[in-house]
C-alpha cells in the first residue's frame, strides 16, 4: 500500500482572523477570566437557542454535573442514558452519587431507544441524559411522553431541528460542550442552559464557590474564561457557515457513496441533521470489531483518518449485558472526516480514498 504525503484529520478547529483577534483584544484588556465575554456568550447561546439563559462552564462534563445537581439529583436516585456515548453522562452521574441507568439505542439513528428507556423508568427515575448524537435529533416527541424530566446533551448537535422544535430548546435542561473538535470550540468549554431561570441561579451558585456567607454543598470552580468566550462568541457568529459548509460536504459524501451498500445517515421524517459526524455503516465487515479496524488502516494508508465514533460502549464498562444495538454500532460504525475547514484538496483525498474503499 502507498502512503500519502499529507492526512486529512478526523478533525481540524476552524480558526481564522475573527478568533485571534478575539483572544488577543482580551489578553489586551488583562481581564482573562469570568467576566463580560462570558456574559456576551451565555446570552448569545441562549438567544440562539430560544431560551432564558446560559451558565458558562468549564466543559461538557462539568456542564452535566452541575446540572444533574441543580436538579437536586444524588444518592439513591436514578438517571437513565444512553450505552452508546462517550463516557462523560456516565461520569457525571457517578460524580453525584446517582445510579445510571444504561439503555440501548436505535441503531438507525444512533440515538437512545425510547421504548428500551421507558422499560428502565421506575420511582427512583429523577432524569434522563439525552444525547444528541453526530448531528441528529434523538426522538424527543416520544421521549417526552415517559414523563421523566429530561437533559439534552446537545455537545454534537446545535442547530438541528426535532418537529418544528431547535434540539436543545426542549428539555427542563440542556448542555453543550466547546471541546476543540466540536460545532463550536473554546478549546474546552461547556453551557447549561435552560427556559426556567430559578435552576439557572441554581447552576451559577454551584459553578463557583467564592463570595458566599456560608459553604454551598456541591460548589465547585467549573468557570469559563472570557478567553475561551470571545473565541466562542466568534464562533458562534460563524455558526450558519458552518452548518451549511457541513451539510453540503455531507451531499458530496452521499452522492460518492449511492450505490455502495453502505448504511447512511439516516434522518427520519420531522427531524434534519447537522452533520457534526458523517457515521456510515459498514454492513459486511468481519466479526468483532477487527473488521472495522482494517478499514480504518486502509484509510490511514490512503491520508485519511477515519475514526470509530464511540471508543467504548458504556454498558462494557460496567459489565452489563443485552445491548445488541449497541454492539452493532461499535462494529460497524464509522466516522469519516466532515468539518468545515476541509480544503478542496482535503475533500479530492477523501474522496479517492472512499471511492477505492468501495467502488
Ligand atoms: C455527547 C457528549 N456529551 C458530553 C461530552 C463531554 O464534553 P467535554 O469533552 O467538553 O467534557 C461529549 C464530548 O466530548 C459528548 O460527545
Amino acid at each position: 500500500m502507498t502512503t500519502v504525503a499529507t492526512m486529512v484529520p478526523h478533525s481540524r478547529p476552524f480558526i481564522e482572523t475573527d478568533e485571534l483577534q478575539a483572544a488577543i483584544e482580551v489578553l489586551r484588556s488583562r481581564r482573562l477570566t469570568q467576566g463580560g465575554m462570558v456574559e456576551q456568550f451565555e446570552r448569545g447561546m441562549a438567544a440562539y437557542l430560544g431560551l432564558a439563559g446560559g451558565v458558562a462552564v468549564s466543559s461538557g462534563t462539568a456542564a452535566l454535573e452541575v446540572a444533574l445537581r441543580a436538579l437536586g439529583i444524588g444518592a439513591g436516585d436514578e438517571v437513565i442514558l444512553p450505552s452508546y456515548v462517550c463516557a462523560a453522562p456516565l461520569l457525571a452521574i457517578q460524580l453525584v452519587g446517582a445510579t445510571p441507568r444504561v439503555v440501548d439505542i436505535d441503531l438507525e439513528t444512533f440515538a437512545i431507544d425510547p421504548e428500551a428507556a421507558s422499560q428502565t423508568v421506575t420511582s427512583k427515575t429523577k432524569a434522563m441524559i439525552v444525547p444528541h448524537l453526530f448531528g441528529l435529533p434523538a426522538d424527543l416527541t416520544a421521549l417526552e411522553r415517559l414523563g421523566v424530566p429530561i437533559i439534552e446533551d446537545c455537545a454534537q448537535t446545535l442547530g438541528a431541528m426535532e418537529q418544528g422544535r431547535v434540539a436543545g430548546s426542549v428539555g427542563l435542561l440542556s448542555i453543550c460542550s466547546f471541546y476543540a473538535t466540536k460545532l463550536l470550540c473554546t478549546g474546552e468549554g461547556g453551557m447549561v442552559l435552560s427556559r426556567d431561570e430559578s435552576l439557572l441561579e441554581r447552576v451559577r451558585r454551584l459553578r463557583e464557590y467564592d463570595e458566599a456567607p456560608s459553604l454551598r454543598p456541591g460548589a465547585t470552580n467549573v468557570k469559563m474564561t472570557d478567553l475561551q468566550a470571545a473565541i466562542g462568541l466568534a464562533q458562534l457568529n460563524r455558526l450558519a457557515f458552518f452548518l451549511e459548509r457541513r451539510s453540503s460536504i455531507a451531499d458530496e459524501y452521499r452522492s460518492t457513496l449511492d450505490g455502495t451498500g453502505l448504511v447512511q445517515p439516516i434522518v427520519p421524517a420531522g427531524r434534519t441533521h447537522v452533520y457534526y459526524r458523517f457515521v456510515v455503516r459498514l454492513p459486511h465487515v468481519a466479526g468483532g470489531t477487527d473488521g472495522l479496524n482494517e478499514v480504518i488502516a486502509r484509510f490511514e494508508g490512503r491520508g485519511v483518518q477515519c475514526r470509530k465514533p464511540v471508543f467504548r460502549s458504556l454498558h462494557r464498562y460496567l459489565e452489563l449485558d443485552g445491548f445488541p444495538a449497541s454492539e452493532e454500532a461499535e462494529r460497524t460504525a464509522l466516522s469519516i472526516p466532515l468539518f468545515p475547514s476541509l480544503t478542496e484538496e482535503d475533500l479530492a483525498q477523501v474522496h479517492v480514498a472512499l471511492r477505492s474503499e468501495w467502488s
